[in-house]
């Protein structure tokens, strides 16, 4: 075997080897790709809990997860479930919130942009709607 052609072998496994990196690499992404819980998520709420369905939700928003989770963590709500980021409390009416259009009244108050977000006056059982656990 001379110099040269142990050179070009070493070459072609290094190529290989990097094709098989970015195989296992591609495979990583697509496995770290979030799905949308399929269960309801339930807040603690007065007097009655409030679940929120993500697949009502991402059928609203035309499949996309973008209207609350924007990239980069700049989005109205974190990719995770916890209570205390919501950040919906402020008086029985949400009052705070709803002026603001924060948290969940960024689309449920008065004349939504979104078509079926109801406004949050006079609609607090239509969240507010199983018993506390
Ligand atoms: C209308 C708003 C909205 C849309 C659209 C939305 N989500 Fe969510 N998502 C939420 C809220 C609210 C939470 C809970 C945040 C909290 O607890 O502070 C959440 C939490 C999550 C969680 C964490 C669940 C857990 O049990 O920890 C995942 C995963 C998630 N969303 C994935 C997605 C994906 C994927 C999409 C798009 C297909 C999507 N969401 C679209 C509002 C939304
Ligand atoms: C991006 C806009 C948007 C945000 C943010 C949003 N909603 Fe909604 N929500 C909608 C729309 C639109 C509907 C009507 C969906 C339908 O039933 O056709 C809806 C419907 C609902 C319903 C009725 C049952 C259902 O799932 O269809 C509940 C309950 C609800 N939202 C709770 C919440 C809670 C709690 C939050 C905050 C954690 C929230 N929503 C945030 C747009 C939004
Ligand atoms: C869009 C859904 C939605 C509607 C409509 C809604 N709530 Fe809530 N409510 C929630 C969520 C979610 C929480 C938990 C908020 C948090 O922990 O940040 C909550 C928490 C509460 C709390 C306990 C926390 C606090 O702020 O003291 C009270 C009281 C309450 N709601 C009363 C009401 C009343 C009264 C109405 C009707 C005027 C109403 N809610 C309408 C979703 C809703």
């Amino acid at each position: 075997m001379n110099r040269v052609y142990i050179l070009s072998m070493r070459v072609r496994n290094l190529v290989v080897l990097l094709i098989a990196l970015s195989l296992v690499g591609a495979l990583v992404l697509f496995a770290a790709d979030v799905k949308a819980p399929t269960k309801a998520l339930v807040f603690k709420g007065k007097p009655k809990d409030v679940p929120f369905d993500h697949t009502s939700h991402v059928k609203a928003a035309g499949g996309k997860c973008a209207p609350c989770h924007e990239a980069g963590g700049k989005g109205l709500f974190p990719q995770k479930f916890d209570q205390a980021a919501l950040k919906f409390k402020g008086g029985a009416m949400h009052k705070t919130a709803v002026d603001a259009k924060s948290s969940c009244a960024a689309c449920h108050h008065p004349n939504p942009e979104m078509k079926g977000a109801f406004e949050v006056k006079g609609s607090c059982g239509k969240c507010h709607s199983v018993a506390a656990s």
